[in-house]
């Protein structure tokens, strides 16, 4: 199974991804958190992404690019992978179909999250996440047991450095300019599949899922 999650940002991509990932024994392929890890190790690709990131632009292309299909040609001949937070740009889009097109595999689909703006807002402020093992919490939404500790791990909590109001405006724009644009592009290949990204998260996992197993 090849997935693509697509959304605006706190949409709640990778929260359903994660899900996703562990009910079908896939990998979860977020370009965002590769990129978090790159600069945390202080690699050449994540020193030329920081400044990017930390302004709510998209990392280029050939960065991006890169990074994508060394995963990619790791997991052909398993199971399949979700790509979450890639394509973000059309020229994305068309390279990693051009890939596809040489691995001679398809995409089952392409999951689209809809959600306002406002709602991102409010979610995107509100959001923690473990250092050690990258689980999602929300202050509101999904509240850690105990404050600022992990459940599953008991790591320490933290709050992305771009989810700060004027990054998250900007990222929204970059968003809208950009990205939206795929929609449209997965729709024409009959690959598109829109679900309400404001309803309750386990409601959401299930729709997916009730969607996937008619794929399958
Ligand atoms: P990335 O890390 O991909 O960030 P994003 O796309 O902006 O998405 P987020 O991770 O912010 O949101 P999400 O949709 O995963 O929501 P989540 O599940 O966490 O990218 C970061 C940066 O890296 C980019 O700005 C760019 O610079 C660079 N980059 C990455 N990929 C790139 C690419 N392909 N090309 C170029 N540059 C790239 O949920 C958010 C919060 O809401 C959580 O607290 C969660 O608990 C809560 N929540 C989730 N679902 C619900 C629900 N249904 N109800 C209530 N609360 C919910």
């Amino acid at each position: 199974m090849r997935l693509i999650f697509l959304g605006p940002p706190g949409a709640g991509k990778g929260t359903q991804a994660k899900r996703v990932a562990l009910k079908y024994k896939i990998p979860q392929i977020s370009t965002g958190d590769i990129l978090r890890k790159a600069i945390a190790n202080e690699t050449k690709k994540g020193i030329e992404a920081r400044s990017f990131m930390e302004k709510g632009q998209l990392v280029p292309d050939e960065i991006i690019l890169g990074i994508i299909k060394d995963y990619l040609i790791s997991q052909e001949g398993k199971n399949g992978y979700i790509l979450d937070g890639f394509p973000r740009t059309i020229n994305q889009a068309i390279e990693l179909n051009h890939f596809l097109e040489e691995l001679e595999v398809k995409l089952t689909a392409v999951i689209n999250f809809k959600v306002e703006n406002g709602v991102v807002i409010k979610r995107l402020g509100g959001r923690r996440g473990c250092k050690s093992c990258g689980a999602l919490y929300h202050l509101e939404y999904l509240k850690p047991t105990k404050e600022n500790v992990c459940n599953v791990c008991q790591g320490e909590l933290y709050q992305r450095n771009d989810d700060t109001e004027e990054v998250i405006k900007n990222r929204l724009l970059v968003y809208e300019r950009l990205t939206s644009p795929l929609i449209v592009f997965y729709q024409r290949l009959n690959l598109l599949k829109e679900i309400d990204g404001e309803k309750d998260i386990e409601v959401i996992f299930n729709e997916i899922i009730a969607f996937l197993e008619e794929r399958l």
